[in-house]
């Protein structure tokens, strides 16, 4: 049995990973989607037309992914976020989000492994994948660390304005665009500031990538859009007419999304804002990104 578990997801690996390079071979191939096409005719969403938006009420479980907890605010998925089989909703994702099939089978297998539940019979509530230093991790760059607020499900506004607003990028239209340098540079800001305050601060290198794969769905799913990110990451709503800026036909695989989160990753340098602050003499949580 010990031996068995590490064979079979070795094998499941393997085969997730080889199926995600066909598919990252097959969207360069295939023309991408019509704009307003994005989400497939008859699931919710569909034609930029969201199902009623209503915000968690008491006793609603939310967690601290915006992503989940928009799809629960929308009754895409149960609105009192309970009772969510992992089975089915990994295809709920792929068709309002547009990421690949392997990324909807391999993130939420991850989850019910990482609560040592069963993939294709149990059932979750979504405050349990903010169990601390499995998927959620501190240094967060929508929420507080979980040592400091252990509800995890309500997004952490001034750190979710302060993102916004040090976004310097601009699209052909002149509108506000988050880029990949805005991301990095928000994340070492996040990084230091975290390990500062909180003082069961750990940030393992595995949660890093963790935290710029979650933080990378903002610049490819959501486009880097400040005005759809500022609805998305402060009432946790899909936009009225948005729909995944995605538009390859298998979805964002693993392949593609990898080089956004690669770059992401590769230019958090810690060390340069630690520097910055130093020579401008702040503190760690007023120092400018
Ligand atoms: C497939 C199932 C998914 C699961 C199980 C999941 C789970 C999580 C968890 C546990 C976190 C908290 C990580 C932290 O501590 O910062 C998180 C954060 C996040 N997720 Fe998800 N997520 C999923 C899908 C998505 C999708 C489809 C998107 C985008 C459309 C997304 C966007 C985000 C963002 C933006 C964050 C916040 C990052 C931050 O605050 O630094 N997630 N997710």
């Amino acid at each position: 049995m010990f031996l068995i578990t590490p064979i079979v997801n070795f094998f499941q690996n393997l085969l997730v990973f080889s199926w995600d390079f066909v598919l990252t071979i097959a969207n360069i191939l295939l023309p991408k989607l019509k704009v307003g096409h994005v989400v497939p005719a008859g699931h919710p969403g569909a034609g930029g037309k969201w199902p009623e938006y209503v915000p968690p009420k008491e006793g609603d479980s939310r967690c601290s992914c915006p992503a989940l907890n928009a799809l629960a605010n929308h009754g895409i998925l149960p609105h009192d976020g309970k009772n969510i089989k992992f089975n089915e909703f990994g295809p709920i994702i792929r068709k309002s989000y547009n990421f690949a099939s392997t990324f909807c089978f391999f993130v939420p297998n991850t989850a019910a492994n990482m609560l040592k539940k069963s993939y294709s019979k149990d059932t979750f509530d979504l405050a349990e994948l903010d169990l601390h230093n499995g998927i959620e991790h501190d240094a967060s760059l929508t929420r507080e660390d979980s040592a400091l607020v252990p509800d995890q499900g309500k997004p952490h506004l001034p750190f979710v304005r302060e993102l916004l607003a040090s976004a310097t990028g601009k699209d052909k239209d002149g509108n506000a665009l988050l880029t990949i340098k805005d991301l990095s540079a928000y994340s070492a800001k996040r990084r230091v500031d975290a390990r500062k305050t909180n003082p069961n601060f750990s940030l393992s290198r595995s949660h890093k990538t963790f935290g710029s794969s979650n933080s990378s769905t903002l610049l490819t799913i959501l486009g880097g859009r400040v005005a759809d990110l500022e609805t998305f990451l402060v009432e946790e709503r899909l936009p009225e007419g948005w729909e995944s800026r995605v538009r390859t036909r298998n979805g964002l695989t693993f392949g593609a999304f990898n080089v956004t989160v690669f770059k992401v990753e590769h230019g958090i340098n810690e060390k340069a804002y630690e520097e910055k602050l130093a020579k401008e003499g702040g503190d760690a949580k007023t120092a400018e990104v």
